[in-house]
C-alpha cells in the first residue's frame, strides 16, 4: 500500500502536491542562442501530466559561454525570458510545481559547445572526460559569475518559474570551488572548507537579493564524490547544515562527479545498487529542518514510498523512471503497478 508519495509539502511557501520529483536532465533540443522551444515544452508538459509533483527543469546556462552542452536553455539575457513565460504557462495547466535548475560547468565543458571560450575553473586541472584544460579563475571573474547567477534568478522569477535549484553538485563550476579534488587555490576561495564555500555562499547572496526570502531557492549537492581526494560524506553533512545556515529551502542529495568511477557516477549504471544515496540523505535529513530530496537508481514508486516512510527523504528524484514513464504518478496513483512496473523494467533494472 502506498501511503506516503502522494502526500504534499511544502518547500518554502510553495506547495508540492506530492512527493515525485523530475530531477534535472539535459535534453538538447533547445536553441543554440539558448531559446526554449516548443519540442522542449511539450517534454515537460508530458511529465506535468503524468502527475509529477515537482519538475525540475535541465541545467539553464547562466551566462552565454556557461554551457556544457550545445543546445541547453539559459536565461543569461531577457530575451529569453518570453520562451519561459510560455513554458510555464503550460505547465500551470496542471498541479506541477517547476523549478529551473541553473548552473555554470566549469571545467566539464568544452570549446566546441561554449562558444569557444576556454572553460573556467577553480584551478588550472582539467577534467578527465572533457579534456579540455580550463583557466583558473582570477577574483573578478569569479565575482563575474556570482552576478550572473543573480541575473539569471531574476530572470526565472520574472518568467513564472516556481523555484530556482542551484547547481552545486556533479562536478560543475560550484561543486569545483566546494570540492578539495578540483579547488588548489591558496586565495580566499580555497583552503579550508569556508573558503571553498564562499563562492556558493555570494552565488546564493546574489540570487536571494534579486529573488528575495519567500522564493524557494533548493541545492543540488554531491554527497559522496567517490574520489579520492574529493568530498566524502563527512564534509557533505558540513556542507548540507551550512547551506541550511545561508538560506536554502532544500537540500537535493545527489552524487558523483564526471571523474568518479563508472559505477559511483552521477547518472549510476544498472549494476549499481538501488537508492545508492539513501543513508546519506537520510543523515542529512536529520541534521536540518529543510526538506530533503534523494535521487539515483530509485525508479519504482512502492520503493520511492517505503524510503519516504522509512524517513529516508522527504521527496524521490526519478531521473530515467520519468524518461521511461512520464504517467508514472498517475498510474501508481490508480494502483496500476503492473502498467507502472513496465517504467521500472525499461529504466534499467532487469532483476538486478
Ligand atoms: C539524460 C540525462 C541528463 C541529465 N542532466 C542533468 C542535469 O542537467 N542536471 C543535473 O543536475 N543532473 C542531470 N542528470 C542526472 C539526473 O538528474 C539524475 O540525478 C540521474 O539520472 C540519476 O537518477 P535516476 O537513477 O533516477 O535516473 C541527467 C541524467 C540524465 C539521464
Amino acid at each position: 500500500m502506498i501511503t506516503e508519495l502522494f502526500t504534499a509539502m511544502n518547500i518554502s511557501g510553495c506547495t508540492v502536491p506530492n512527493r515525485l520529483v523530475v530531477p534535472a536532465m539535459v535534453t538538447n533540443t533547445c536553441t543554440k542562442d539558448g531559446m526554449v522551444t516548443e519540442r522542449y515544452i511539450k517534454y515537460l508538459e508530458e511529465k506535468a501530466k503524468g502527475g509529477w509533483g515537482l519538475i525540475i527543469t535541465e541545467d539553464y546556462a547562466v551566462n552565454v559561454n556557461a554551457k556544457g552542452y550545445e543546445l541547453i536553455p539559459g536565461l543569461y539575457n531577457d530575451e529569453q525570458i518570453e520562451g519561459n513565460i510560455k513554458l510555464t504557462d503550460r505547465i500551470h495547466k496542471y498541479d506541477s510545481k517547476l523549478f529551473c535548475q541553473i548552473y555554470h560547468p566549469g571545467r566539464q565543458s568544452t570549446r566546441l559547445v561554449n562558444g569557444n571560450v576556454t572553460p573556467l575553473a577553480p584551478s588550472a586541472i582539467k577534467d578527465p572526460i572533457c579534456q579540455e584544460p580550463p583557466k583558473e579563475m582570477t577574483v573578478e571573474e569569479i565575482k563575474g559569475i556570482v552576478k550572473d547567477f543573480g541575473d539569471t534568478a531574476r530572470r526565472c522569477k520574472e518568467a513564472g518559474f516556481d523555484g530556482i535549484e542551484i547547481h552545486a553538485a556533479h562536478g560543475y563550476l560550484i561543486s569545483e570551488f566546494l570540492s578539495p579534488f578540483t579547488n588548489k587555490r591558496v586565495d580566499e576561495y580555497g583552503g579550508c572548507f569556508d573558503n571553498r564555500a564562499r563562492f556558493l555562499d555570494e552565488i546564493l547572496e546574489a540570487v536571494r537579493k534579486e529573488v528575495g526570502n519567500e522564493f524557494p531557492v533548493i541545492v543540488r549537492i554531491s554527497g559522496n564524490e567517490y574520489l579520492l581526494g574529493g568530498r566524502t560524506e563527512a564534509e557533505s553533512f558540513e556542507l548540507a547544515r551550512h547551506c541550511e545556515e545561508i538560506g536554502f529551502d532544500a537540500i537535493h542529495v545527489s552524487n558523483g562527479m564526471y571523474a568518479s568511477a563508472p559505477i559511483d557516477q552521477v547518472i549510476a549504471p544498472m549494476y549499481t545498487k538501488h537508492a545508492l544515496n539513501m543513508e546519506v540523505a537520510e543523515q542529512i535529513k536529520k541534521l536540518v529542518n529543510v526538506p530533503v530530496i534523494v535521487t539515483n537508481r530509485i525508479n519504482d514508486p512502492k520503493m520511492a514510498d517505503t524510503l519516504l516512510k522509512m524517513g529516508k527523504a522527504d521527496f524521490i528524484g526519478m531521473g530515467r523512471g520519468s524518461l521511461a514513464d512520464p504517467y508514472l504518478p498517475e498510474k501508481a496513483k490508480a494502483g496500476k503497478f503492473d502498467n507502472a512496473y513496465l517504467s521500472y523494467q525499461s529504466s534499467g533494472c532487469k532483476g538486478i
